[in-house]
């Protein structure tokens, strides 16, 4: 595919080479596209709108909800529960699974999603996100219920990004590699920018909030201590650090020049009874199929991310992701 061919068309043609498009899929990708336009315009006209700042309550994970992490939920489900391509929805911000008024037609697709990811920087104007995961939804089904979406990450038929930076670019996978898109705000239309981007297997940029370092288990711990010794230590090279508080600009960093990102499970986070920060099915299953996509790896430290059977939609789990030998080094030292 071309580089500057539109998103939507991009998307039209790849169901045509390997699905068979009834478009239903095709429709489904223009509305997540269109909530990602809407939202990147209100990040970026920020304290002109009134749209920064606390919402004054706390969602399922015990977190402080910002007005954006609220209004980006609603944007979503007003774009995708209306138009016949999905059957259910769930979200970070949402305690259950979303259901659709009864007079919506139902589609064949569930949607999770992280509507606003690293929402603590939004209102220090730094890059902030949206994740989003798609599988197949049960056919047949009105209604589908929280078992429905408890389905490993291999399972997903597509994930993708939104990045809010300097620039708006929209980062999707379905299995054929990873893609990445502009947003020309001139014309409102996302247009190929990088096709089939491919993560260097190696790399000397870590990313990790070293704040947590007291509370890491001995292999995270390890591997830290043998990066931070530079080219004195076992390593031989010196590693430069990276810590943005936003996944998704981790993660875009890494795809663009290689890394690893790490929020490891660590004492801390055992005390509160949570199997680690990042949730599974809005954040580590996408990220981790797109960083697959592109040639890397995710594990939990000791297992591959996709291949883990969930427990639940909000389910946390650690992560560690990014250039390929990083993370097989870091399972290595998990499991030794
Ligand atoms: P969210 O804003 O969607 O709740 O996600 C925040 C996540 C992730 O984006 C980031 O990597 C991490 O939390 C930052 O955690 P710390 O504040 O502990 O560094
Ligand atoms: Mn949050
Ligand atoms: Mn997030
Ligand atoms: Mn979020």
């Amino acid at each position: 595919m071309h580089i500057g061919t539109t998103l939507t068309n991009f998307i039209i043609e790849t169901q045509r080479q390997f699905e068979g498009a009834t478009g239903e899929f095709t429709g489904l990708l223009n509305d997540i596209a269109v909530a990602c336009k809407k939202i990147s315009d209100l990040v970026n006209k920020g304290d002109l709108v009134g749209v920064l700042g606390t919402a004054g309550s706390e969602n399922i994970q015990g977190e402080q909800q910002k007005k954006l992490d609220i209004i980006s939920n609603e944007i979503f489900i007003e774009a995708l529960a209306h138009n016949g391509h999905v059957a259910a929805l769930a979200s970070e911000e949402m305690d259950e699974v979303h259901h659709l008024s009864d007079h919506a037609p139902r589609g064949k697709y569930l949607v999770l999603f992280d509507p606003l990811d690293g929402s603590s920087n939004i209102d220090v104007n730094v890059s902030v996100g949206t994740i989003f995961s798609i599988l197949k939804a049960p056919p047949g089904v009105k209604n589908p219920v929280r078992e429905d979406f408890l389905k490993p990450g291999t399972e997903q038929v597509a994930a993708g990004y939104c990045l809010y930076g300097p620039s708006t670019m929209m980062v999707l996978t379905t299995g054929r590699g990873t893609n990445m898109f502009t947003l020309d705000r001139d014309f409102g239309e996302f247009l190929l920018t990088h096709s089939n981007v491919q993560i260097p297997e190696d790399t000397q940029e870590f990313a990790i909030n070293t704040s947590n370092m007291r509370f890491w288990e001995p292999p995270v711990k390890r591997y830290i201590d043998e990066c931070l010794a530079g080219r004195d230590g076992p390593r031989g090279k010196d590693f430069n650090m990276r810590w943005i508080a936003s996944m998704v600009a981790e993660v875009h960093r890494i795809l663009t020049r290689g890394g690893i990102f790490m929020y490891p499970m660590d004492t801390k986070i055992q005390a509160k009874g949570q199997g680690g920060k990042l949730r599974l099915m809005y954040e580590a299953n996408p990220m981790g199929f797109i960083i697959e996509q592109a040639g890397g790896a995710a594990t939990t430290g000791r297992a591959r991310i996709m291949s883990l059977n969930p427990e639940d939609i909000h389910q946390r789990v650690p992560v560690v992701l990014g250039s390929r030998n990083e993370v097989e080094r870091i399972t290595r030292y998990h499991h030794g």
